[in-house]
C-alpha cells in the first residue's frame, strides 16, 4: 500500500510539470555551413510567477551558468550578443507565447555546440533550463554506409541533408554512379522533434570490381552557390576471385626456384602454398613467394596456392618438374654361362626427362634403344662371341651414366686353323691352337711311338701357352741328318684338346712339301756358304715382305720358316716382347707375350712365321730330346736315335 501511495504522488508531480520550469528543444539539430538553422523552442514557468516588466529570454552557447560568462547568442532585453553571433541571430518565437524559437544565420562549424535558453521573468525569476539543443554544423553531408559491404549482395547507401533553414530547401544528388549496375534512387523526408532531414537512398548490387571506387553525395541549395559534397570509397568484401600462380615450369636438380602467387580478394586472404598434404608457407597477404633452394627430384609435383579470406576459398595449381641427368643404371651382376644359354639382361635407371637406354657390347650397339624405365636385352642361345662386356648406357639431355657387367661364355674346345706341323731346320715343329672356355688343355699324341706329350710329362720339351681362351701347344721333332730323307715311315702327330665341356683329337698335317724339300736340301748339303747366302736372302726378303705382303716370286724362300728361324738365330736377342694378336671368332684377344731364349739356343724367337697370317707368334723352341719310345721307336730307330723321321705326304 505504501508503494502505491508513493507512485501516485510521483504521478501527481509529473502531471504538474506543465506548471514548472520546463523547456522543449530538439536534443539534436543540424545544419549545413553558411546556411541557417531554426532551433524550435517552447518553455514553461511555474504558474505562480507573475512576469514583471514583460518576459525576456537569453540564449547561451556552450554552458548554462551565467556566472561563467558563456557566449551570449541572443538577448532580448539588450540585443547585446557575443562577437561570433553579431548580426546572425534572431528570435522567431513570441516569448509571451512561451515560444523561444531561435534563428541563426550564416552559420559556421564554430557554432557547433550546445545551446541553452534562459527565461527572464523579471526580478529574481530568472532560470536557465538544463535541457539544451545540440547543433551540428556540417560542411559535408552525412552518408550512412553499412559496416560491411559484401559483393553481390544488395547495398543501400543513404545520404542526409538537414532541412532546418526555412529559406533554403536542400536537394540531394548522387555522384559517380554511371559505372554502377542498375542504381536506384529514392528520397525520403524525415521530421522528428521539430527538425527535418532530407535523405536519398541509393540501392545497387556491388561487384568485386567496384571495390575501392569512389561514390559521392552532393547536397546543394538551388539558386545559391551553396554546394556540399562527400566522397566515399567503397570497401567491398569479396571472396578470392582469382589466384594467379606461375605457369608450370621446369628446374634443374640442385638449382633454386621461386614460385609466386597472387590472390585477388578483399580483405587480403590467408594465402598458402600447399604441396601434397603439406602446407609449406602461409601469410595474411595478397601475395606470397615460395622459394625452393637446391631442388631435388622429390620436390617435383603439384604445388597449389590457396587463398581463403572467410568469404570464400579458391586455389590454383602448377606443376614443377625437376630435371636431372640419369642415375647410374642398375644392371645384372657379371655372370658365367654355358654356350647355348638364353638370358635376359635388365637395365633400369631414373632421370628426367626419361633417359634412353642403350645396350653396348664391347663398345658396339646391340639391341634396340628404348625410352622406357627398363631395358631388357634378350640373348638367345649365346655363342662364344657373346662373351664380353655389356654396358647399359642411359642418356638424356642433361647427361649420361652407364653400368656394365661381364658375361663369360664357357664352351667346348674348338681347334683353330693355325694348328699344323711345319718343317724347320733339323726337324718338324707342330703347333696346336685351340680356343675354349675354360681354356683347353693341349696334348700331343704320337701313335707311331705310342707317346702322349703333355705338361706333366717332363721327359719332353713341350711348350704351352694360354692367352685368354686360346691355348697354344708346340712340340718340335728333330731329325737326325741322313735319316730325314731316307724315306722312313712318316710320323703322325695328333693333337688332343679338351676342357670340362668336351674333347677333340685331330691329326695334324705337315704343310708345304716344297719347304720340306728345301729343308732336305739344306740338311743334306749342310754347306756353310749356302746357309750364309740363304740367311742374307731371307733377311732381305723378310724385311721387304713386311712391307709388301706376299711377293709371289719369292714364295719358296720367303715362306720357309726354317730359313727364317736360322736367320734370327744370330740376332741373340734374349728377351723380346711381342704382341700376340689373333682374331678368333670375331672376338679380340690381346696379350703380351714375354719369353726367354731356350737354353738349347737352337731356335730363337722369330718375328714372323709364315702360314700364321697376320699373326706374330713367338715360341720358345722346344726340343724333343730324349724321347725314347717305349716300344715302337726302338724298332724303327736302330741307333736309338732321339730323332724321328718325318715325311711329308
Ligand atoms: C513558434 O514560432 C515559430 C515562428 O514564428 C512558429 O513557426 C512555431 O509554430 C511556433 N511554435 C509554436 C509551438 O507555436
Ligand atoms: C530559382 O530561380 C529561378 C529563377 O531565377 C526560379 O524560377 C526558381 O523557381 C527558383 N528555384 C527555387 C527552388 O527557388
Ligand atoms: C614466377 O613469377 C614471378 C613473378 O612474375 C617471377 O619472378 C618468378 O621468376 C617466376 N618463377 C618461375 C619459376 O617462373
Ligand atoms: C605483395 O604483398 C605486399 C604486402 O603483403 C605488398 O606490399 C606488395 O605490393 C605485393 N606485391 C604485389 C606484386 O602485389
Ligand atoms: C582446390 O579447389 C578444389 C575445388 O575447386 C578443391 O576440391 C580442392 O580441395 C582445393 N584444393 C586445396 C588444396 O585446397
Ligand atoms: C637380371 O636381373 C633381373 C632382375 O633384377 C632378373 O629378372 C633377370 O633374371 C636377371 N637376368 C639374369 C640373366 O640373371
Ligand atoms: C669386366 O671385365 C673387364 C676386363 O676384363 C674389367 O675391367 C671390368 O672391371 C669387368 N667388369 C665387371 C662389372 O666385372
Ligand atoms: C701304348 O702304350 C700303352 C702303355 O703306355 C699300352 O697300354 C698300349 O697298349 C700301347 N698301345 C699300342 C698300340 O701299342
Ligand atoms: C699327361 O699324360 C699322362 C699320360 O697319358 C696322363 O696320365 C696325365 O694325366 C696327363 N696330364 C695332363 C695334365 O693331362
Amino acid at each position: 500500500m505504501w508503494c502505491l501511495e508513493l507512485f501516485l504522488t510521483l504521478l501527481l508531480i509529473v502531471n504538474d510539470a506543465s506548471s514548472q520550469w520546463n523547456v522543449w528543444v530538439p536534443r539534436d539539430i543540424s545544419a549545413m555551413t553558411n546556411s541557417c538553422v531554426v532551433i524550435p523552442c517552447t518553455f514553461m514557468y511555474p504558474s505562480g510567477i507573475r512576469p514583471y516588466r514583460g518576459i525576456h529570454g537569453i540564449w547561451y552557447f556552450g554552458q548554462p551558468y551565467p556566472q561563467l560568462f558563456p557566449p551570449v547568442v541572443f538577448k532580448s532585453r539588450t540585443d547585446v550578443v557575443h562577437e561570433s553571433y553579431k548580426g546572425r541571430t534572431k528570435l522567431l518565437g513570441d516569448l509571451h507565447q512561451r515560444n523561444c524559437t531561435l534563428l541563426i544565420n550564416n552559420i559556421g562549424t564554430e557554432h557547433s555546440g550546445r545551446y541553452y535558453f534562459r527565461a527572464d521573468l523579471g526580478g529574481a525569476n530568472m532560470y536557465t533550463y538544463p535541457d539544451f539543443a545540440e547543433l551540428k554544423v556540417l560542411d559535408q553531408p552525412n552518408i550512412d554506409v553499412p559496416e560491411e559491404i559484401v559483393s553481390d549482395e544488395s547495398l543501400e547507401l543513404t545520404c542526409y541533408a538537414p532541412d532546418n533553414c526555412p529559406d533554403l530547401t536542400p536537394e540531394i544528388q548522387w555522384m559517380y554512379t554511371d559505372y554502377l549496375p542498375d542504381p536506384e534512387f529514392s528520397s525520403d523526408y524525415l521530421e522528428e522533434s521539430n527538425t527535418a532531414v532530407l535523405s536519398n537512398t541509393l540501392t545497387f548490387t556491388p561487384r568485386p570490381m567496384h571495390n575501392g571506387q569512389l561514390l559521392g553525395c552532393r547536397v546543394y541549395y538551388p539558386n545559391t552557390t551553396l554546394v556540399y559534397e562527400r566522397l566515399i570509397s567503397l570497401d567491398i568484401k569479396y571472396a578470392p576471385r582469382s589466384v594467379w600462380v606461375n605457369v608450370s615450369s621446369e628446374v634443374m636438380e640442385g638449382s633454386s626456384v621461386m614460385l609466386h602467387c597472387e590472390v585477388d580478394s578483399n580483405p587480403a586472404p590467408k594465402i598458402s602454398w600447399v604441396f601434397g598434404d603439406q602446407e609449406l608457407l602461409w601469410d595474411m597477404a595478397s601475395n606470397i613467394s615460395l622459394s625452393l633452394d637446391d631442388v631435388t627430384p622429390a620436390q617435383e609435383g603439384i604445388y597449389t596456392c590457396v587463398g581463403n579470406n572467410g568469404y570464400g576459398s579458391m586455389n590454383t595449381s602448377l606443376y614443377l618438374s625437376v630435371k636431372y641427368p640419369p642415375r647410374e643404371p642398375l644392371v645384372n651382376e657379371s655372370m658365367t654361362v654355358l654356350e647355348g644359354t638364353s638370358l635376359a639382361l635388365h637395365c633400369s635407371t631414373q632421370g628426367s626427362p626419361a633417359p634412353t637406354l642403350t645396350w653396348l657390347k664391347d663398345g658396339e650397339l646391340v639391341g634396340t634403344i628404348t625410352a622406357d624405365e627398363l631395358s631388357v636385352l634378350e640373348i638367345m642361345e649365346i655363342t662364344p662371341q657373346g662373351d664380353g662386356q655389356y654396358r647399359c648406357l642411359a642418356e638424356n639431355e642433361h647427361g649420361r651414366a652407364s653400368s656394365s657387367l661381364n658375361i663369360t661364355v664357357e664352351y667346348a674346345p674348338v681347334l683353330l686353323d693355325e694348328s699344323k706341323c711345319t718343317v724347320v731346320r733339323e726337324g718338324v715343329q707342330c703347333v696346336c691352337m685351340a680356343t675354349g672356355n675354360p681354356e683347353p688343355t693341349i696334348e700331343f699324341y704320337l701313335p707311331d711311338l705310342n707317346i702322349t706329350i703333355n705338361e706333366t710329362d717332363s721327359r719332353f720339351n713341350f711348350y704351352t701357352h694360354t692367352d685368354g681362351h686360346t691355348s697354344t701347344g708346340m712340340i718340335k721333332l728333330r731329325e737326325k741328318g741322313e735319316r730325314l730323307d731316307n724315306g722312313g715311315p712318316a710320323v703322325n702327330v695328333h693333337c688332343s684338346i679338351y676342357n670340362i665341356y668336351g674333347r677333340e683329337s685331330i691329326l695334324l698335317e705337315l704343310q708345304q712339301e716344297k719347304k720340306y724339300m728345301m729343308a732336305v736340301i739344306v740338311g743334306t748339303i749342310g754347306g756353310v756358304a749356302v746357309i750364309a747366302f740363304i740367311i742374307a736372302a731371307v733377311r732381305y726378303v723378310g724385311h721387304n715382305n713386311k712391307k709388301e705382303n706376299g711377293n709371289p716370286r719369292q714364295d719358296v724362300v720367303l715362306e720357309n720358316p726354317a730359313l727364317y728361324y736360322s736367320a734370327v738365330k744370330k740376332d741373340k736377342q734374349n728377351l723380346r716382347k711381342k704382341v700376340l694378336k689373333t682374331e678368333l671368332l670375331g672376338s679380340k684377344f690381346n696379350s703380351i707375350l714375354e719369353e726367354t731364349t731356350g737354353e738349347d739356343g737352337d731356335y730363337q724367337p722369330v718375328g714372323s712365321m709364315a702360314g700364321l697370317e697376320r699373326q706374330e707368334l713367338n715360341y720358345a723352341a722346344l726340343e724333343f730330346i730324349g724321347a725314347r719310345s717305349r716300344e715302337g721307336a726302338s724298332g724303327r730307330g736302330d741307333d736309338g736315335s732321339n730323332y724321328t723321321e718325318i715325311k711329308a705326304k
